[in-house]
């Protein structure tokens, strides 16, 4: 059976590529590389020694989608392509509402004309309103996001589950990814950011490993245990699990499901750095600076119906999340471009 993934050469895509191989599925990757490396697949193709099929290109073109659909017989699609920076988001709208609102159009409509009516969404826990009492349930309150991005993912949410209402044989999984961290253990693929991190972990690496010089802490006044900020991070290799968890789902079921993908615990920042330090045996400079705008005190998920109904829970710890980070950052200091 083929899966079809977009953004496939990025980093959840990536490691989703891996437990897919490994499961037995078949994988046809599409990425245009704007936010990745093709070394990624090469070294995927190399872990699991199977072969992807690669096409280089957008999912917003409607020919190419077409022709991967006609030259190969797929299953199911996961949909990961997308620009995901908030900050840049905010600078930037027309563009992300352009890249995540069209690829997800044409894409579909690529697929409602090829009869392949199964495809998983990659959202994201910033679906959820900031006023929820945690932890967030997949039927807590969502809307009232605070930048683009948080609106493509509500938005692209609301595009297919109104496909679901209106044509009961489509089979749509949305899954609400909490904060992903962590790297193949093999050190091989990874997190590999342009430019300066925006997410904690990946600046946390790049610190250790000598790229930059300390971690601004944002923030050490929020109502949580020791006023840093706590989030749900989940190893990326379980939240790969996820994915083919929820490949067997979209196959055997019809309509749409949303699935919180997450540990169900939350970590603040100085707990990470603590961790970080313990599993890898070395020191991180930090500093506590201002706090972050937008930043919300804590976030975590309720992960039990992705349990009781795909079957899935994360296995992998803080430690195996800090210890895994750094074996890639370390053997790959400039991530793909070493
Ligand atoms: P990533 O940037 O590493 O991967 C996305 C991939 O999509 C990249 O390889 C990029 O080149 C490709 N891409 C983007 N637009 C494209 C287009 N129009 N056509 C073809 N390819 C395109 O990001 P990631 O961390 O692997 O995230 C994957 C998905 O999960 C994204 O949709 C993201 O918004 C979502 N998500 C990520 C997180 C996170 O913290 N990493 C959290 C929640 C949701
Ligand atoms: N943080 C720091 N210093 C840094 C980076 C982050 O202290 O250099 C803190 C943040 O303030 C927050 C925690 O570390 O308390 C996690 O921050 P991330 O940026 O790693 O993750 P967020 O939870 O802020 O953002 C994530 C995704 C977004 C998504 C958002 C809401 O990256 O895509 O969750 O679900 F929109």
């Amino acid at each position: 059976m083929n899966i079809l993934v977009t953004g496939g050469a990025g980093y959840i895509g990536s490691h989703t590529c891996v437990e897919l191989l490994n499961a037995g599925y078949g994988v046809v990757v599409v990425d245009n590389l704007c936010n990745s490396n093709p070394k990624s697949l090469e070294r995927v193709e190399e872990l699991t020694g199977r072969k992807i099929t690669f096409y280089r290109g957008d999912v917003r073109d409607k020919a190419l989608m077409d022709k991967i659909f006609a030259e190969n017989e797929i299953a199911a699609v996961i949909h990961f392509a997308g620009l995901k920076a908030v900050g840049e988001s905010v600078a930037q709208p027309w563009r992300y509402y352009d890249n995540n609102l069209n690829s997800t159009l044409v894409l579909t409509k690529a697929m409602e004309e090829a009869g392949v009516k199964n495809i998983i969404f990659s959202s994201s826990a910033t679906v959820y309103s900031g006023d929820n009492e945690m932890p967030l349930r997949e039927d807590s309150r969502t809307g009232g996001c605070t930048n683009p991005y948080g609106w493509t993912k509500y938005m692209t949410e609301q595009i297919l589950s109104g496909m679901c209402t209106a044509d009961s044989s489509w089979s749509v999984a949305l899954l609400r990814y909490f904060n992903p961290i962590g790297a193949h253990e093999s050190g091989r693929i990874g997190e590999d950011p342009r430019g300066i991190p925006n997410n904690l972990m990946p600046f946390i690496t790049q610190v250790a490993v000598g790229r930059r010089e300390f971690l601004s802490v944002y923030g050490n006044d929020y109502p949580t245990p020791d006023g840093t900020g706590v989030r749900d991070y989940i190893h990326v290799v379980d939240l790969a699990k996820g994915h083919v968890a929820a490949v067997r789902y979209v196959t055997e079921h019809t309509g749409c499901e949303v699935f919180n993908l997450g540990t169900g615990v939350g970590y603040s920042v100085l707990e990470m750095v603590k961790t970080f330090e313990r599993a890898n045996n070395l020191t991180l400079p930090y500093k506590i600076v201002d706090r972050r705008p937008g930043d919300l005190p804590t976030c975590y998920a309720d992960p039990s119906k992705s349990a009781e109904i795909l079957g899935w829970r994360a296995e992998k710890n803080l430690e195996d999340m800090c210890r895994d980070s750094w074996r890639w950052q370390s053997r790959n200091p400039m991530g793909y471009a070493d």
